[in-house]
């Protein structure tokens, strides 16, 4: 794998080999190996959409690794209020950093700027389509709780039709062999394309409405926040908000190995009595996005191998 100088703007451009090597270098950079890497580099992060864990984490990946950060967190203090393009936006961030991460509320922001821009782009998000960083953690924390990627039983819940976080790790999972169990409201149901993706890969899947309708125990249960800023209709986010909770009575059906990941922010989806249990870990699984990150930024700029 060399991804020098390349962008990441979707999981479908990784073949299996290479999402597996990026998970590697994830737990190897975790582990200590390559302290300071990303020395003298600077990273600019523009974020067109509201963020934590993904602009703190990618921030905190440069700077302690001896790197620096320019950017903006609010496109209404970027000249995109003015009436810039997103490709003038980048044709001139280009020349000011030597990596540019964005976040955008419109599908395919990323790969245009990657088009335009001379340095990589990383995607922090477009849209409902896809958050390949975020897929990166989410495999390296399934790893670390299970030595492996292949051959689990992967429940996702929530709101799959927006959620870009379950678009990507679901593509990236399917190469492993994943036996899915997708878990919405008929409303918020896989995409089909995705679905057509899936049915082309080792992998099977079901689809129902409810928890109680598993009959099967799961290792994982991926568990997403309703994205009530993607739906054009309110009343339709009202039908299914709440739908789902998630606590420590969910277990006995889920299985009690099952490890609960969600990419976060949570609304009410999970219940705070889960966190305190070792079925919990999706807090373990966004501190994993520093080293993730690191891995991400020094690959892309040639300083990790
Ligand atoms: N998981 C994730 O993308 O979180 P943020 O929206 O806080 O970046």
């Amino acid at each position: 794998m060399d991804l020098k100088g390349c962008s990441i703007v979707s999981i479908r451009d990784f073949p299996k080999e290479d999402i597996q090597a990026v998970v590697d270098k994830a737990l190897e950079v975790k582990s200590g190996k390559w302290a300071g890497a990303l020395d003298g580099k600077v990273l600019a992060t523009l974020f067109f959409e509201p963020s934590t864990r993904t602009r703190l984490s990618f921030e905190g990946a440069m700077v302690s690794m001896g790197g620096r950060v320019i950017g903006f967190a609010d496109p209404n203090i970027s000249s995109a209020k003015k009436g810039e393009s997103l490709a003038d936006t980048i044709r001139t961030v280009t020349g000011y950093c030597d990596v540019i991460v964005m976040r955008h509320n419109i599908e395919g922001a990323a790969r245009l700027a990657s088009q335009v821009a001379t340095v990589p782009v990383i995607n922090a998000g477009d849209g409902s389509n896809q958050h390949p960083t975020q897929t990166f953690l989410d495999l390296a924390t399934i790893q670390e709780e299970f030595g492996r990627l292949e051959g689990l039983k992967v429940g996702m819940l929530g709101d799959l039709k927006y959620g870009r976080t379950v678009h990507s790790l679901s593509l990236a999972l399917a190469l492993f062999g994943t036996k899915f169990s997708f878990i919405a409201p008929p409303s918020l149901r896989m995409p089909e394309y995705t679905l057509e993706q899936l049915k082309g890969a080792d992998t099977s899947f079901i689809e129902i409405g409810d928890i109680n309708e598993l009959n099967d125990s799961l290792d994982v249960l991926y568990v997403t926040r309703i994205q009530k800023e993607r739906f054009a209709d309110f009343q339709e986010y009202e039908r299914v908000a709440g739908a789902y909770r998630i606590g420590r009575d969910s277990l006995k059906l889920l299985g009690e190995e099952v490890r609960i990941m969600h990419p976060l922010p949570r609304v009410d989806e999970i219940v705070e009595d889960l966190d305190k249990t070792p079925n919990a870990i999706y807090f373990r699984q966004a501190h994993n996005g520093i080293p993730t990150r690191q891995a991400l930024l020094g690959l892309v700029t040639g300083t990790i191998q």
